[in-house]
């Protein structure tokens, strides 16, 4: 680290850490991609599924502090993702013992893909607000939160730019791929849950 807090730039045969994040998370991207096809944010089912892995995925998450420069958005986006789930009468359901030990993840690998999240989210909120059904306009919280793309550009400027060959950083990118499949995880829990609507 420099006295300024941004790692040295990588020598010329080396490669940022982003970089190798991005192609070796692709795959786990894509298989979330995947999963998400077919959830149309624009309707009601479709925003609770969505809504239901997010409350749960960032549940995890920020019950465990995990992260370090994305830790208050990913409180944040938790906190709205419940908001929006009770705007539609779903009960968010209480936290299973989730797939991967949260509290053990990297903090750069969780920053990495929680940051990286808002790049996607755009396309998610066109989606989102171009619906025509009062209850899905109605459930904003989520939808209507800051972009956080400084986190994200904070990430690729700082973090994001150390040396991906590091041996350290290993950690970084299997652990990265774990958020992946925390998100997959809930992603299919909430596609296949029958949910108790409020009373
Ligand atoms: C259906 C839902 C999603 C769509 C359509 C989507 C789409 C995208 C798109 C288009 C980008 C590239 C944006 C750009 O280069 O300007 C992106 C980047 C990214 N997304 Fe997603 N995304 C989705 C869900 C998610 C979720 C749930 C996560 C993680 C929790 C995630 C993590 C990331 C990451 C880490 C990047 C940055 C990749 C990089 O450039 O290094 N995405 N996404």
């Amino acid at each position: 680290m420099s006295s300024i807090g941004v790692p040295p730039i990588p020598a010329a045969n080396s490669i940022f850490l982003r970089d190798r994040l991005r192609a070796e998370t692709r795959p786990a991207h894509d298989a979330l991609d995947t999963r998400l096809a077919h959830v149309d944010v624009s309707s009601v089912d479709g925003l609770a599924v969505f809504l239901r892995m997010q409350a749960r995925a960032l549940g995890v998450l920020s019950e465990c502090d995990a992260g370090n420069i994305s830790k208050l958005m990913i409180v944040d986006l938790a906190h709205r993702a419940r908001t929006d789930l009770a705007v539609l009468g779903h009960q968010v359901p209480p936290v299973a013992v989730p797939p991967v030990d949260a509290a053990r993840l990297h903090p750069d690998a969780v920053d990495y893909v929680l940051a990286g999240s808002r790049l996607g989210n755009a396309m998610l909120k066109k989606r989102w607000r171009s619906s025509t059904q009062p209850d899905v306009r109605h459930a904003a919280a989520f939808f209507t939160a800051p972009d956080y793309l400084d986190v994200w550009k904070t990430f690729c400027t700082g973090a994001g730019r150390g040396d991906a060959r590091l041996p350290g950083n290993e950690t970084i990118v299997t652990d990265a791929r774990a958020v992946f499949a925390l998100f997959s995880h809930y992603a299919a829990d909430a596609a296949e849950e029958k949910v108790p609507a409020l009373a």
